[in-house]
């Protein structure tokens, strides 16, 4: 089967893309480099010792993703292509709703243009907004507190009014709740451009050396020790949801908005001290007052995965740590 990853070269693209050569499908990266680095190409075929054809090509010109899609006589789309920081989403939220929308838009109209139906959808737990119960189950209603969760929302809605609409659409919104870790290999991880908005690139970061210290925002939180709780799924993990939900969507049509979490909560401070394990070091920290804007806690309720798709998260905290540093170890060596 031949696949087309929209966002390849970006983090949890690129890790899917390990996973799909690995398991014998054919993959076709495009990306147009907003938010990721031309070398992880040739790094994703070293991992996988397999051409992966890559186009760098923005996913709103419609004409050519028809042709690339004719060209290597596509199957099966994973859209990863998108803008993720929910800062700047406030301040730019033209880019956001062109970029994520528009794009989505695009990316479906040259699908049907070529008679494409089966599509998965890189969506995110921001889609839910202020918890009214944890965990958050897909049933959980939607209120996004933020452009870029309104970006994701209203995509999925059009995916959903899509497969009503045609009966060979058969499309799985994968709602991504904290992914962090990398690739054993250290070649590949998270590479974000300018300053990390996630926490473990950040605290990546800072044990490196490149960034003085990590900012906690708020440590008075009705939580196990104060610190902000977040559902962290490695990146591995969340890269075999998507093998999983392909083999869903093969079988299946309609749309199916679907978590991939792992169910567990874990604090900024955990983390940290995960992580200095892994790093063999101290991380400086200074306590903030909350951000505007942040939940104290969040988690996935995981069983429409593992009931739909067999699939559930096997790694842990610690190999997220291990790997995250094993990159940012290799990054700092190749400067
Ligand atoms: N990482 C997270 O915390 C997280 C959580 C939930 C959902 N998501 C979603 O998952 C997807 C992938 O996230 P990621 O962490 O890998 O982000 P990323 O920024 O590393 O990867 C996205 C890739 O898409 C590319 N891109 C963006 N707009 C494009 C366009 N118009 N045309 C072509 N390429 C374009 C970027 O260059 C980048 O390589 C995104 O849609 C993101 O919103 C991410």
């Amino acid at each position: 089967m031949n696949i087309l990853l929209t966002g390849g070269l970006g983090f949890i693209g690129s890790h899917t893309a390990v996973v799909l050569a690995e398991q014998g499908y054919q993959v076709v990266l495009v990306d147009n480099l907003c938010n990721s680095e031309i070398e992880t190409h040739a790094n994703l075929e070293l991992i996988t010792g397999k051409e992966m054809p890559f186009h760098e090509l923005d996913i709103r010109h419609t004409t050519a993703l028809v042709r690339i899609l004719k060209e290597y006589q596509v199957d099966a789309v994973i859209h990863f292509a998108g803008l993720k920081s929910v800062a700047e989403s406030s301040t730019e939220p033209l880019k956001y709703y062109d970029n994520n929308v528009g794009g989505t838009i695009s990316l479906l109209e040259a699908m049907k243009a070529c008679d494409i139906y089966h599509f998965i959808f890189s969506s995110s737990a921001t889609v839910y907004g202020v918890p009214q119960y944890l965990p958050y189950d897909e049933d959980h209603p939607l209120v996004p507190m933020n452009t870029y969760g309104k970006t994701k929302l209203q995509a999925e809605e059009i995916l959903q009014d899509v497969a009503r609409s045609d009966s060979r659409w058969s499309i799985a919104a994968l709602r991504y709740f904290n992914p962090a870790g990398a690739h054993e290999s250290g070649l590949i991880g998270e590479l974000p451009k300018g300053v990390p908005n996630n926490l473990m690139p950040y605290v990546c970061q800072v044990a490196s050396g490149k960034l003085p210290y990590l900012n906690i925002f708020g440590d008075d939180y009705d939580t196990k020790d104060g610190t902000g709780e977040r559902d962290y799924i490695h990146v591995m993990d969340l890269a075999e949801g998507h093998v999983a939900a392909l083999r869903f969507i093969e079988k299946n049509i309609g749309f199916y908005p679907i978590n991939l979490g792992t169910g567990i909560s874990c604090s900024v401070y955990e983390l940290i001290n995960a992580f200095e394990k892994s790093a063999n070091c101290t991380i400086v920290k200074k306590v903030q007052s909350r951000r505007s804007g942040d939940l104290p806690i969040y988690f996935a309720c995981a069983d429409k995965a593992k009931d739909l798709l067999a699939w559930h998260a096997k790694r842990d905290l610690q190999s997220m740590c291990d790997s995250s540093w094993k990159f940012q170890a290799n990054l700092a060596k190749n400067l």
